[in-house]
């Protein structure tokens, strides 16, 4: 990246510093004590996702983790370690799984395209896909095609953050946690709440069935925001 453009980047802090003192002088020293996030957000690294702005939230609020088409697996260390820090550590009560139409990863997974090392990545995409190919290649067209694709994605994939033992030990301990399914639409910067609440162990799978049956019925739909 040429000069020019990171003193760009660094005069953008300094203008925003600037006016955050302006309206709370107090506001870093405050930051700087205490860390006590109610919300954890799972998010794809999009850069036109940014977690904290479409929930209107200021630093210090919500704990992020970010990566390619929000995938969470029970293998994967780095996720599984900001659930940990998350949850067991800050105490968030909700976990919001957070998927977003017109998702490059959710489109390279339905196309089968080659791209690279990410292919093994999105083949956990390709796996809900193969799961679920019959009722998705029924729809008409390929946005609402897509569009189902990336709602069932976050379906299993809030499925997958509850059956973490990170959140069946919190359960178990009887912390108070809910992870939740939505989705956000690049088109009109709405985020949809697909109603998928998870509270609690015996339930994960009673809910899930009803949130696979909520997005056949809305398929080809789309969702009210
Ligand atoms: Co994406």
């Amino acid at each position: 990246m040429p000069k020019a453009n990171l003193e760009r980047l660094f005069a953008n802090n300094r203008a925003w510093v600037a006016s955050v003192l302006a309206d709370d002088a107090q506001f870093f020293e405050r930051l700087k004590h205490q860390q006590a996030p109610q919300y954890l957000w799972i998010g794809c690294s999009d850069s036109r996702v940014p977690a904290n702005q479409i929930i209107g939230l200021p630093p210090g609020e919500v704990f992020v983790h970010r990566n390619v088409a929000n995938v969470v697996t029970h293998t994967d260390l780095n996720c599984l370690s900001v659930l940990h820090f998350a949850i067991e550590i800050l105490k968030v009560k909700q976990v919001l799984l957070v998927g977003h139409y017109g998702c490059s990863g959710i489109a390279a997974a339905f196309d089968g395209e080659r791209l690279g090392v990410s292919d093994n990545w999105l083949q956990h995409v390709r796996d809900t896909l193969e799961r679920h190919r019959p009722s998705i290649d029924a729809l008409p067209d390929r946005d609402s095609k897509l569009r189902k694709l990336c709602e069932l994605h976050v379906a299993v994939q809030a499925v997958n953050v509850a059956r973490t033992t990170v959140v069946r030990d919190a359960w178990s301990r009887g912390q108070s946690l809910a992870v939740h399914g939505c989705v956000y639409g690049l088109e009109d910067g709405l985020l949809r709440n697909l109603d998928i609440d998870l509270t609690h162990p015996d339930s994960v799978r009673e809910v899930a069935a009803k949130a696979f049956a909520a997005i056949e019925k809305r398929a080809g739909e789309g969702l009210e925001a």
